[in-house]
């Protein structure tokens, strides 16, 4: 791939000078989700898809950007004095906002470049492209100009990227995931104090299968907002009762003591999806490290009914993939991963019924919807690297 991109480089922008190639992943979520807004754990690992870079600085303030994914739009140019999100910028409001964001914590951009993108990531899967874009654009701005961040500094940054510039609500899961990858392992990350560990994903006999509902979200991030903010209510409602500072500080328990405080029952499902959600994602970790995929797989179902009992995000697409998945000899969990509405589902499933997994699913789902679903057996890699 790094060839395939350095000569459409030389293509597009001209071969001559410096040009460096680099790569993010994308992420897929295990467990833990829409918690990560509510100071609750999440457990995702970073994938060997993502996105490509080839980059090179230029000694004046001109960008020009080209994505080999919309060859279409052809080169698009701006400049570094005009770092405004606008409609019109479609994809480069991801890099430019990244850009943006360094500038806004104290480290402007001194100069422009050229980008050429190309992602393996399917497109609005639900998979991080645009993190993965953000975590890659923050990567190339360090290299360039010795900007002295963590790795953990370009999820933080990206993440403010993506609400203040392209203004979506998103919680830190994706770009730390994304940013902090490790081969083989799987994050533990507490989104209330950012501390976390790896955990080995050791699935023996089995492996990590995306299915993409090729749904698109659409209406997915004001409802993703509006979730949010049904959490935040819920949670104001609770701190009348009981001292927390999220809702991923209070176990089922605690929980059900104090639940009659919140005002609504939309609210109250939603607050706890959160709640018990966070508490299973802690004891699928620890399921995990003691080897029992099968109990991690159990748990991994529960989060799916959840999701759509309780917090109301999955849709039939979603519900169709995962019930199908259930019902495959060798399918030891399935679930839907990421916002929900639309992208993906994630299923831990024996190697020897992959191929069946793969056929029934589909055929169910195709007849059901009405179009195909697709599916990607996946690997779990490194986070950022210059190739
Ligand atoms: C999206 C957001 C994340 C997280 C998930 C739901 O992927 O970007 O921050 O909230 O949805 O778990």
């Amino acid at each position: 791939m790094k060839d395939k991109i350095l000569q459409k480089f030389a293509e597009v922008f001209g071969a001559e000078g410096d040009v460096k190639a680099y790569f993010a992943p994308g992420r897929v979520n295990l467990i833990g989700e829409h918690t990560d807004y509510n100071g609750g754990h999440v457990f995702p690992c970073a994938l060997t898809i993502g996105t490509y870079g080839a980059a090179r600085r230029r000694t004046d303030n001109k960008l020009r950007f080209y994505s080999m994914n919309f060859e279409k739009l052809g080169m698009i140019e701006s400049s570094l004095d005009d770092l405004v999100s606008s409609k019109e910028a479609g994809w480069t409001n991801y890099p430019k906002g990244v850009m943006w964001a360094f500038g806004e914590k104290g480290m402007k951009v001194p100069s422009g470049m050229d980008l050429m993108l190309y992602g393996n990531i399917p497109n609005g899967s639900g998979l991080s492209s645009s993190a993965s874009v953000e975590v890659l654009m923050g990567y190339i701005l360090r290299d360039f100009f010795g900007f002295d961040v963590t790795n953990q500094d370009l999820a933080l940054i990206g993440q403010f990227a993506e609400n203040n510039y392209n203004k979506v609500n998103c919680g830190i899961m994706d770009q730390f995931a994304i940013a902090m990858g490790k081969k083989d392992n799987a994050i533990f990350l507490d989104t209330a104090d950012l501390s976390f560990e790896y955990a080995p994903i050791v699935l023996e006999g089995a492996k990590i299968v995306i299915a993409s509902s090729n749904k698109k979200r659409g209406l997915g991030d004001s409802k993703y907002n509006e979730r949010r903010s049904e959490c935040e209510t819920a949670l104001a409602e609770l701190q009348e009762k009981v001292k927390i500072n999220g809702l991923g500080d209070l176990d089922e328990e605690t929980f059900e003591k104090y639940q009659s405080a919140i005002q609504d029952d939309v609210r109250r499902k939603r607050a706890k999806h959160a709640v018990y959600e966070n508490q299973r994602t802690i004891r699928a970790v620890e399921a995990l490290k003691a080897n029992d995929v099968a109990l991690f797989g159990q748990l991994m179902n529960a989060s799916h009914v959840s999701l759509r009992d309780d917090y109301e995000v999955t849709g039939i697409e979603l519900d169709t993939l995962v019930e199908e998945a259930w019902k495959v000899d060798g399918c030891i969990g399935s679930r839907m991963t990421g916002a929900g509405f639309g992208g993906c589902t994630v299923s831990i499933v024996k190697d020897e019924a992959i191929d069946s997994f793969i056929e029934k699913v589909g055929k169910a789902y195709e007849a059901k919807i009405g179009y195909a679903a697709d599916f990607y057996v996946v690997e779990v890699g490194n986070g950022p690297v210059a190739l």
